[in-house]
């Protein structure tokens, strides 16, 4: 599924909106949000109460706490956005069922592939299994990895979800210690999409 533009990624959702579960109707999509030229994609797991309210992602609780944190961590905003795993509410806040992550997995790498972005920060498991199956979060939160995705190399960043961290205080800090680091990934990755052997030593560095 290849689209020209996000806006054309957007209408195209909202008018098969009927294939989709949990969508009632077109406004029950949460899109993504921010510039189509990011360096950084952050990947939550679905939108909550008051997302579905206000149309947007990350701006209940959670999204307050990392909203917050990037805007400290010293990335431009311009360099983010922000996007979930299933796009639109699931009932009391459940966790996304398999065939809700698999009927919107299109859209997300179809927005991927529009966004490139240099770095992918997975927010929760949901997201971190779409790319690294076969780890925990708690094992491997602010480390890099460099993964070969249909046909392409990602740079994944695993972290906790922001609801985890208003949850424990251990995980709160983690939470914002792994956000510190990222502006200097950023930096580092833009200079290891130069060379493969450059990008081994910051894998190496980092793990
Ligand atoms: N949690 C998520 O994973 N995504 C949102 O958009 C809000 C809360």
């Amino acid at each position: 599924m290849t689209f020209t533009d996000l806006n054309e990624l957007k209408a195209d959702l909202e008018k098969n909106y009927q294939s989709f579960p949990l969508v009632e109707k077109p406004t029950d999509i949460i899109h993504g949000e921010g510039n189509e030229e990011a360096s950084v994609m952050l990947i939550g797991e679905a939108p909550g109460y008051y997302e579905s309210i206000e149309r947007r992602p990350f701006v209940g609780r959670s999204g307050q706490l990392l909203r917050r944190v990037i805007g400290e961590c010293g990335l431009p905003e311009e360099q983010v956005y922000i996007s979930n795993i299933v796009k639109a509410r699931p009932p009391d806040n459940r966790d996304p069922l398999p065939e809700e992550i698999l009927a919107f997995k299109p859209y997300l790498d179809a927005e991927i592939n529009l966004i490139k972005p240099k770095l992918i920060v997975t927010l929760g498991r949901f997201s971190m299994d779409k790319f690294l199956p076969e780890v925990k979060v708690s094992e491997v939160h602010g480390r890099l990895f460099k993964i070969k995705w249909n046909e392409q190399t990602l740079f994944i960043l695993p972290m906790y979800h922001p609801a985890a961290a208003l949850r424990a205080t251990r995980v709160k800090e983690s939470f914002i210690r792994d956000f510190s680091k990222i502006a200097k990934i950023v930096e580092w990755v833009e200079k290891a999409s130069e060379g493969d052997e450059f990008a081994e030593t910051v894998k190496e560095a980092l793990i």
